[in-house]
């Protein structure tokens, strides 16, 4: 079936904008997504309809802001396959990991080992190299291949008895490098550790069903799954969220507070002290059931075809190198590259002048820049209402850095 990219955008409206008389070419969707009407949508009726605190007030408003919140979550549930209450709202995916790292590391103990890779996300480094400062737990870090992924042939060298838990990128947002979660599933099974996946640049690609995956957490960002800034989500196995205790106090998340001591709510309330982001959670609701409608066998076929089409046009641009697959196989739609002589910042200027939004840098990703002894890349990152024509015009722009930059 063909992809009607054409009716996709016409639910973008951002997409026809006029800046300074250039239309937009938005390749920089890894960094943040557009937003669709049916989320704006979906915010604006919670704001001008139901706009009150949730889980609190006894007033019909309050009754209605804490049905949609509640909604939302079982939206975000639906679209990944698991039950509501496993859902905890957080404000992104930073967010998520930090309190894993905060409140499953409370579970951890001097000695125990935490594994993750070399093609991490700070937001996935960081908050365990503060745990490890705060608790004694050790570190360790897979490889890379040279083309962009996580060199899982290392596992069975750096999975110990000792190891806790194994956090990883599932599809890289430098290289678009899908990881295969199976082996890595095996492998932790092997030693009773955990899996976590950040998903923040997996999840805005279509639904997911996480039991069959085998992980144990799930994290991902509403602005990346073209839903509103300042949300997202983590997924754990009920059990787990059961054992973990509270990262942040405050209201809502208690059974019973004296002032000796205070008891906490089940799970997720546990976990979301203080007023939530209510309406960005419903739009994270709205945009879940938004990528739920969409086929997303087309609109990957399609979105390949993009990957497809950059791959072949650098080809043909001397000195312009791809940090990441060559081939379309076990990958999604971020591709990044250099040009040889040129700063990233330089091209992703020149690309602006021909209306072409790209991010450019070491894209949060440093461990993964020494790795290959690069400053930065230039990065495109698709998502389904982009075009051909998108993608010709960074290929012209690219084109023009390399003729008049070096
Ligand atoms: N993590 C986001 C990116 O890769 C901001 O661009």
């Amino acid at each position: 079936m063909t992809f009607d990219v054409a009716a996709v955008r016409r639910e973008f409206p951002i997409l026809s904008e006029i800046i300074d008389d250039r239309p937009i070419h938005y390749l920089d969707n890894g960094a943040s997504a557009q937003t669709p009407l049916a989320v704006l949508d979906a915010v604006r009726r919670y704001e001008t309809t139901s706009r009150a605190n949730v889980l609190r007030g006894v007033h019909r408003l309050a009754e209605r802001a804490t049905e949609l919140y509640e909604g939302a979550r079982a939206d975000v549930a639906r679209f990944l396959g698991v039950q509501p209450m496993e859902i905890v709202f957080t404000g992104g995916c930073t967010a998520a990991i930090n309190l894993v790292a905060h409140s499953y590391g409370q579970l951890l103990k001097r000695g125990d080992r935490v594994l993750i890779s070399e093609l991490e996300h700070h937001s996935n480094i960081v908050p365990w190299q503060m745990l490890r400062l705060r608790s004694g737990i050790e570190l360790d870090a897979l490889p890379v291949t040279p083309d962009g992924r996580i060199d899982l042939a290392a596992l069975p060298k750096l999975i110990t008895p000792e190891t806790r838990l194994i956090s990883l990128v599932h599809v890289s947002n430098v290289t678009g490098a899908l990881l295969d979660v199976r082996k890595v599933v095996e492998a932790a099974r092997t030693v009773g550790a955990k899996v976590m996946l950040d998903g923040a640049q997996r999840a805005p690609h279509g639904p997911l069903d996480l039991p069959s995956l085998g992980v144990d957490f799930y994290v991902l960002a509403g602005h990346k799954c073209y839903g509103p800034n300042g949300i997202g989500a983590l997924w754990a196995r009920s059990e787990l969220l059961e054992a973990m205790p509270p990262f942040m106090g405050g209201g809502s998340m208690i059974a019973r507070v004296t002032l000796a001591e205070t008891t906490f709510a089940p799970p997720p309330r546990r976990f979301e002290a203080g007023t939530p982001p209510i309406g960005p959670a419903i739009g994270l609701g709205a945009a879940c059931r938004w990528m739920a409608g969409l086929d997303w066998s087309a609109a990957h076929d399609h979105q390949m075809g993009l990957v497809q089409r950059v791959l072949d046009g650098l080809q043909d641009i001397e000195g312009a190198r791809i940090l990441g697959p060559a081939s379309l196989q076990n990958r999604y739609p971020v591709v990044s590259f250099v040009l040889d002589g040129v700063h990233p910042h330089d091209v992703a200027q020149t690309l602006d002048s021909f209306g072409v939004a790209v991010r450019a840098g070491h894209h949060c990703a440093q461990p993964l820049m020494d790795r290959f002894d690069l400053d930065g890349t230039t990065r495109a990152s698709m998502a389904p209402y982009n075009d051909t024509g998108d993608i010709d015009a960074l290929l012209t722009g690219v084109r023009h850095a390399a003729n008049t930059l070096r």
